[in-house]
């Protein structure tokens, strides 16, 4: 429904000021999209409010002349969660960027929703402090998209995910009313915990306009392993020796066919000697003086058990930054190949079984596909990316992926995990949905979005259907 009259924009720039509500189509294509490649972006307007006070106000207009709102930070997102494809006004977080203070005594950053995620990590540095949650996208995700979304990431094994390190925060629901919840508190137990409805929620409740963001003691000297393995069935063997000797930070895999992507496009050696058919990333905190002869012994247990063939460690924190890259640079190394993305989760003990059913079945039904497998594995968190053949156009591939998608999901509700670990459901799973959740669970989901979203103005379409 189109809603842009130019009375309308007129109410918008008295409450931003002109210059921030934004028609022009360069700003609508670049606001209305997020890292999701299918999708096609159709706003009809951006706000970017400097407020709080400005974005209650922008909610309690678009109440009343019942405007849909989609929320925007970095636009990192791989479900289309911040996509406007349907005539919505954006409201991005942009301006709203700045770290307003920090207590060193409660370990507590006071933080905007714009404040990107890079910006806090560097801040928490500065204080010889550390925020762990981390991915390939910190240097544009902001943290009210992470808080939306329940970001995970790479050190989540040790650190868990966003929602473990938000202590409090402010939201503008969907009715355009302000709650202060948690108040940075460690314990509080009275009762309905709202912060944890609206992390992960994706913008469907409201918007969260200020977090309060926990920090942690600095990891000491973290230290990574690289190993090479034939057979992915040893991947949890190899995890459980070395989650039992050390205090693991991380514990990430890759097949070697996404590892040769990340070689090819960056001109990188091959890390180890061996061909190896999957590799996995060991990050340990180098604590004492024994750890390193412990990784080392562990890493000769591993090999001498014939679970590992090869490995390598780093001696310096440049060192670990090169052997993360082979992790890290995949997404990058292979977006021009339009990958079709999953990031499922299960058990990790179920690991290894699934991703051999997994694999099984891709290869006898779609054998011209490309899959590759990577991700968090520590987490038991797969990330399941298929490449664009060359011979096929992109309709064609994302057509016989819907079909893959039911594969995949099937799997994934046999082995009783989850469609999605961290990438969240936006528009793309929203179909899928009841593959995790029960009827009657997404019967109670719709029920809190009334209360907080009455006229369902709050990311309208996206995880679930008012
Ligand atoms: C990652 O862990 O690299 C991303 O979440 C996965 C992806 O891009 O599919
Ligand atoms: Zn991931």
């Amino acid at each position: 429904m189109e809603w842009n009259t130019e009375e309308v924009l007129k109410n918008l720039a008295d409450i931003v000021g002109s210059q921030w509500v934004k028609i022009e189509s360069d700003d609508l294509n670049r606001y209305g999209k997020d890292w999701t490649t299918n999708l096609n972006p159709k706003p009809s307007a951006v706000v970017l409010p400097a407020s709080i006070e400005e974005t209650q106000a922008i909610v309690a207009f678009a109440n009343e002349r019942e405007i849909p709102l989609v929320p925007s930070g970095g636009r990192t997102g791989l479900s289309g969660g911040s996509v406007a494809e349907n005539h919505e006004l954006i409201v991005a977080f942009d301006r709203m960027n700045k770290i307003m203070g920090f207590n060193a005594a409660d370990r507590l950053v006071f933080c905007q929703p714009g404040v990107v995620t890079e910006q806090l990590q560097k801040f928490a540095e500065e204080k010889e402090l550390f925020y762990p949650v981390d991915f390939a996208s910190s240097g544009s995700s902001q943290l009210g998209g992470n808080a939306a979304t329940n970001a995970g990431g790479i050190k989540v094994i040790r650190y868990g995910m966003t929602r473990n390190w938000i202590q409090g925060m402010k939201v503008v629901t969907g009715e355009g009313k302000l709650l202060d919840l948690n108040r940075g508190l460690t314990k509080n137990a009275t009762g309905y915990d709202f912060r944890h409805l609206f992390i992960g929620s994706e913008g469907t409740l409201g918007f969260i306009v200020e977090l309060t963001v926990r920090l942690s003691s600095f990891p000491k000297d973290p230290t990574v392993v690289l190993l090479g393995l034939n057979d992915f069935a040893e991947v949890t063997a190899v995890l459980n020796a070395f989650q039992n000797k050390l205090n693991l930070t991380a514990f990430e895999f890759f097949s070697d066919k996404a590892l040769q992507y990340v070689v090819d496009e960056n001109s990188l050696q091959m890390p180890l000697d061996s061909a190896c058919d999957f590799y996995t990333l060991v990050e340990f905190e180098n604590e004492t003086s024994f750890d390193l002869e412990i990784a080392q012994s562990t890493f000769e247990y591993c090999f001498n058990q014939g679970w590992v063939l090869d490995g390598t460690i780093s001696h310096s924190a440049s060192d670990a930054k090169k052997l993360w890259r082979f992790r890290e640079d995949i997404t990058a190394s292979i977006s021009k190949y339009s990958p079709y993305k999953n990031d499922i989760s299960v058990r990790v003990s179920m690991v290894p079984a699934f991703l051999k059913e997994l694999d099984e079945l891709l290869s006898q039904v779609y054998p011209e596909f490309e899959t590759l497998f990577f991700g968090h594995v520590g987490d038991g968190n797969i990330h399941v990316n298929i490449l664009k053949p060359s011979n096929i156009t992109i309709e064609v591939f994302y057509k016989k992926c819907e079909e893959v998608t039911g594969i995949v999901f099937d799997l994934v509700q046999k082995f009783g995990g989850s469609i999605s670990a961290e990438h969240g459901i936006g528009v793309l799973k929203k179909p899928y949905l009841c593959y995790s959740r029960s009827d009657e669970e997404i019967i109670y989901m719709k029920a809190i979005k009334r209360i907080f979203d009455p006229n369902n103005i709050m990311n309208p379409g996206k995880l679930i259907d008012a």
